[in-house]
């Protein structure tokens, strides 16, 4: 077991979903509960479909395959470093979600992999992801940017280098890596179409001509292998059922010594004040919606072994805060978590998974607003990060 992590005893993991390692036991691709009509929960499904579309790819000169080429190289268009390809049959189907991790038999505490589609990988198809694109969320994320979200990076990054930003979301931290390693070439995928097409607008509106966005499956990546010098993945392993999976894929489409640069916030390690029994209650709702839904909402604690686990040396972890304590971040944090706590995907999973109800919903959405009306108010969100290296 590693270290600090939950218990690793069979009834310990079947009570909670989790392993000893920090994975949560796979939902794999049993799925036995249909959302309701048009609930976040059909939307929010990443199935195949979502994926099948690479989204507005500039047209531009490509410099073909071979792209692993050592810095003397010429640059390469980021379309060129995307390949599409039609995936597989996923096991999803719209409206359905995995089985309770508590209800799984006890073979899946056997630790194997539970694969998801015809090649035997784990892929977005077979989860839930928990915030969904919410406008609420999608505004949440759109806040970040390579300074406030991946400090840690910055110092490591060189012009002309290739990057791959996984689950990307609107993609403003892309952007502003794409700046960095300009005229490299960079691509961001994520695995929900709409929030594609947000990232794509926010590119265009850059200025930048060396970053795409795509749909893509962090599980199953579309390009060759070792074809980036860098992987960046802000907040995204923790909403996967088998991050160390996606860890993999992402070595292998590193070059060798290539860097993979990943941050998980942990929300067992948040801190704020004042004390409130609501804000207690949301975050115990967080933990239980997310580990129903497959996912670590603790991550960063984990990060260090996932990324070891996954076959990368040179580890080095940090850890660096988002804090919310003077008036405009506080309105900022607390209105935006108003507003998810009733309206969000979370929110609807909360109520459907029959967790919670609207009316405790609101009462959360009630004590976010009280928090951040308070002048003595803060709320830390606490992230660990690691750099690693791909091995020769
Ligand atoms: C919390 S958001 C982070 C977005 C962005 N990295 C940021 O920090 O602003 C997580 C993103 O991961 C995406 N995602 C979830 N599972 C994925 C998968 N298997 N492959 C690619 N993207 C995935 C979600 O659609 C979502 O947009």
């Amino acid at each position: 077991m590693v270290p600090g992590g939950y218990g690793g005893t069979t009834a310990h993991r079947r009570a909670g979903g989790q392993r000893g390692d920090g994975r949560v036991l796979c939902n794999g691709c049993s799925r036995t509960r249909s959302g309701p009509e048009g609930s976040s929960l059909q939307r929010y499904h990443l199935c195949a479909a979502d994926r099948l579309a690479v989204t507005a790819v500039p047209t531009g000169p490509e410099d073909g395959p071979g792209l692993a080429r050592t810095a003397s190289r010429s640059v390469a268009h980021p379309a060129s470093l995307w390949q599409p390809r039609v995936m597989s049959d996923s096991h999803a189907e719209p409206g359905e979600v995995a089985d309770d991790p508590a209800d799984a038999p006890a073979e899946r505490d056997a630790g194997t992999r539970h694969a998801s589609s015809a090649t035997g990988r784990r892929d977005a198809g077979c989860e839930v992801y928990t915030h969904g694109h919410h406008p609420s969320v999608v505004r949440g994320h759109s806040w970040r940017t390579a300074e406030n979200s991946a400090e840690y990076l910055l110092d490591h990054l060189r012009p002309g280098q290739r990057l791959l930003d996984l689950g990307c979301g609107p993609g403003t931290i892309t952007i502003d890596l794409a700046a960095r390693v300009a005229p490299g070439p960079v691509v961001g995928i994520d695995a929900a179409a709409g929030v594609i097409n947000t990232a794509t607008a926010n590119a265009a509106t850059s200025g930048l001509t060396n970053v795409v966005f795509a749909t893509g499956d962090g599980y199953s990546i579309d390009a060759a292998d070792a074809c980036f010098d860098v992987v960046h993945a802000h907040q995204v392993l923790q909403h996967l059922s088998d991050p160390i999976a996606a860890l993999e894929e992402a070595r292998r489409v590193l070059v060798p010594g290539g860097l993979l640069a990943v941050r998980e916030s942990d929300y067992g390690a948040f801190v704020w004040s004042p004390d409130d029994v609501r804000l207690d209650r949301w975050m115990q709702l967080y933990h239980h919606v997310t580990r129903r839904n497959g996912a670590q909402a603790d991550a960063g604690r984990w990060l260090p072994a996932w990324v070891r686990q996954a076959g990368f040396a040179d580890v080095r972890t940090t850890s660096s805060n988002w804090t919310f304590a003077d008036p405009d971040s506080r309105q900022w944090w607390g209105s935006q978590w108003q507003e998810r706590a009733t309206a969000s995907a979370f929110a609807e999973q909360a109520v459907a998974y029959g967790f919670s109800t609207e009316t405790e919903l609101a009462d959360i959405a009630a004590a976010f607003e009280q928090w951040a009306g308070d002048p003595d108010a803060m709320f830390v969100v606490v992230h660990v990060e690691v750099l690693a290296t791909a091995p020769s």
